[in-house]
């Protein structure tokens, strides 16, 4: 089993979705195709979009950082048969995303979906899903600069990486969904991360059941009926 996987280049797509279209079609979605993987290259973008290099001469990346202090950790747990590569498929397990050089790192082989689901209070998405993104935080990054106003600043960024994987997601026709309710405990020891590392966040993803689609004209006439008395 490979304990490194490096991932397909990140793609900046001048033909992507765009941002008003991702936004107004970014929803929560819980129902995937069951068994239907999504791509190493999906993943790849999911990830990048997340916590990837997006100005490589600072090692700045895509989600905004308090003094550029970087506590987040991305884990991800790729179930059987969830992640197809032109090679196969990637072997179950647990791994963490290093953002510099782009690529997954195994943590901890094995199946991990039907304890994921448990830890997860029995939310049946996490068991529909093809990977689970675990967003973790070593907070002493931002403390140790900031003191306990650092805790606060972890939050915020957590949040903006997942809006991220959000709208990531929606440009590439995936369903994904927040996951806040879940045993930090379970997480951490089905997910091997090592003590520093807190989980804050899950997102399970999937390839959708049915895309929301996006109505201007419904929103604009929601709008103006809310404009009179
Ligand atoms: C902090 C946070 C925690 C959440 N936790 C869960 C969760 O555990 N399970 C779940 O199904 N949805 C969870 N959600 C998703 C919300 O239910 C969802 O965002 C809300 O219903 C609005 O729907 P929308 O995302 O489609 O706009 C969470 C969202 C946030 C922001």
């Amino acid at each position: 089993m490979p304990k490194r996987i490096p991932l397909p280049l990140p793609k900046i797509r001048r033909d992507s979705m765009p941002i008003e279209i991702a936004l107004a079609a970014r929803r929560s979605i819980r129902k995937y195709r069951k068994g239907e993987a999504i791509t190493l290259e999906q993943l790849s973008q999911l990830l990048w979009a997340c916590y990837g290099v997006s100005d490589p001469s600072r090692r700045f990346l895509t989600t905004p950082s308090a003094g550029a202090t970087y506590p987040l950790e991305i884990y991800v747990a790729v179930y059987p048969g969830g992640v197809s590569a032109d090679w196969g498929f990637v072997d179950p397990g647990s791994y963490r995303y290093d953002p510099y050089s782009h690529s997954l790192e195994l943590v901890k082989e094995g199946d991990t979906r039907y304890k994921l689901f448990k830890a997860c209070l029995d939310q049946p998405w996490v068991l529909d899903a093809s990977v689970a993104i675990v967003i973790g935080a070593v907070y002493e990054r931002t403390t140790s600069y900031y003191g306990s106003r650092g805790v606060r600043y972890v939050h915020f960024e957590v949040g903006h990486a997942g809006q991220n994987i959000y709208l990531e997601a929606t440009a590439l026709g995936l369903g994904t969904v927040a996951i806040g309710a879940f045993y930090d405990d379970e997480v951490s020891s089905i997910m091997g991360l090592p003590p520093s590392v807190k989980p804050l966040y899950i997102f399970v993803v999937g390839v959708p059941e049915t895309q929301p689609s996006v109505k201007e004209s419904e929103i604009s006439s929601f709008i103006l009926a809310n404009r009179k008395e």
